[in-house]
């Protein structure tokens, strides 16, 4: 990529670290804001101007993360790279700059890869860049700042889209920051139209990605509560659910389950048509309230007699319902695919569906249905981390199972840009 030209905040980010008492930067805001790219690209022209033969590190969520969302966008920016030589070694991770009489060594590490905290212990850092550091763990992040304590001119970077405001970030750095007690930190809240590349139009499509708590964090950018209902604000009965389902135009069909022996089992049968997916049947059962648990085998019987008349390409299941996979195996009927279970990517990317109308479900999946107006984030356990309450979570699992395993490609082809 190259820079066509920078907004003013993003100015901001390439000269704070020469002014006298600058410790560390804060960038928080809106998705696609341009922090990271122009925060990596100031992190590198600072330490290579000011430093020789020191380390620093890339910061991020995971070693994989950190490599596509820092390492690819260095190496391909021409205002780096027509400065310096890049070498990256994947092996040991890390990154040699070269250019200017100067060579520095730029780690990568993830702050939730076990390997990463033993490594980070080793090491002394003139300077460090936090790529979402929201999602990092609060732990790893003080051992890797403890690594630059010894080197008196270390700075430290640090990006985010929001998350909930009782998130130590928020509150350890943001608030203090915000309220004068780190004078020596600077705070810039990052909007869409503070990254010149997107225009009103790019602008507009982003916002419809996103909907409920989502919305104001990642497009309004706000630290603010995942409270009330999950589904609350999308999920609307006059839109999404449909009388009869004529399936001239279906490609696919899927059953989804979310297994449960005490607590319920869910199943749900999916039509998949090119651009929006059709909940037609589903099968639930709540052994606790009718007092009766059923067997493997029994459930099995209940799975074929949803599927009958369908050819079903995957069943789709919780990889952990094991006993449940080897009773499916052993009948050779249906494939299965083993669902992620990302619950909070899960219910963002169900969220954009709905709100583009691209889930519909048909009326007789009562239980569904009951559980859209029941399903609840969890208030209190919300406030250190995004939590859902573990009731009337079963239709809505098993829906999230198949959003994240079969509908990725409507929403990368829909949605995104
Ligand atoms: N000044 C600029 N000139 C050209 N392209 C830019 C500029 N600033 C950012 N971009 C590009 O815009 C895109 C989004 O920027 P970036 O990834 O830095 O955003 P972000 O704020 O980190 O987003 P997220 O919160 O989603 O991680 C990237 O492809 C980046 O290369
Ligand atoms: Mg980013």
């Amino acid at each position: 990529m190259i820079f066509q030209k920078l907004s003013e905040k993003q100015k901001q980010i390439f000269r704070w670290c020469y002014q006298p008492d600058s410790y560390a930067l804060i960038c928080d805001g809106s998705v696609r804001s341009g922090k990271t790219a122009a925060m990596s690209c100031s992190f590198v022209h600072w330490a290579m101007s000011q430093f020789d033969h020191q380390n620093f590190a890339f910061c991020g969520n995971t070693v994989q993360a950190t490599e596509r969302n820092i390492l690819m966008t260095i190496q391909q920016m021409t205002d780096i790279t027509y400065y310096y030589t890049l070498k990256y070694i994947g092996s040991k991770h890390v990154l040699t700059i070269s250019g200017g009489g100067h060579e520095n060594y730029f780690y990568i590490f993830g702050g939730k890869d076990e390997s990463s905290y033993k490594l980070v212990q080793g090491i002394t850092l003139d300077g460090i860049l936090f790529d979402e550091v929201a999602l990092q763990p609060e732990s790893f992040v003080n051992q890797a700042i403890a690594r630059t304590l010894s080197v008196e001119n270390a700075k430290l970077w640090f990006n985010c889209n929001p998350d909930s405001p009782e998130h130590w970030f928020y509150k350890q750095w943001i608030l203090q920051t915000d309220a004068g007690e780190r004078p020596d930190v600077l705070h810039l809240h990052f909007e869409m139209q503070d990254n010149p590349i997107m225009t009103p139009e790019k602008i507009a499509k982003t916002t419809t990605l996103y909907s409920g708590v989502f919305y104001d964090r990642y497009i309004k950018g706000l630290w603010v509560l995942a409270e009330g209902l999950v589904y609350g604000t999308v999920f609307d009965k006059n839109r999404h659910v449909i009388e009869k389902y004529d399936d001239s135009n279906a490609t696919d069909y899927y059953i989804s389950i979310d297994y449960g022996t005490l607590n319920p089992c869910s199943m749900g049968l999916w039509a998949l048509e090119q651009d929006k997916a059709v909940r037609i049947r589903e099968y639930y059962h709540d052994g606790r309230k009718k007092g009766v648990q059923l067997t493997d085998e029994e459930y099995y019987a209940e799975l074929e007699k949803l599927g009958d008349g369908y050819p079903i390409r995957h069943v789709i299941i919780d990889p952990s319902a094991s006993s449940f996979i080897a009773t499916i195996k052993r009948h050779g009927k249906f494939r299965i695919r083993k669902a992620n279970n990302s619950v909070i990517d899960g219910i963002r990317n169900t969220m954009t569906l709905l709100e583009h109308d691209k889930i519909l479900i048909c009326e007789c999946c009562k239980d569904i249905i009951r559980e859209f107006s029941l399903y609840r984030w969890d208030d209190k356990k919300s406030y250190e981390k995004d939590t859902v309450i573990k009731e009337n979570d079963h239709a809505m699992d098993d829906m999230r199972y198949f959003v994240n395993t079969a509908m990725s490609r409507i929403l990368r082809k829909n949605l995104q840009e």
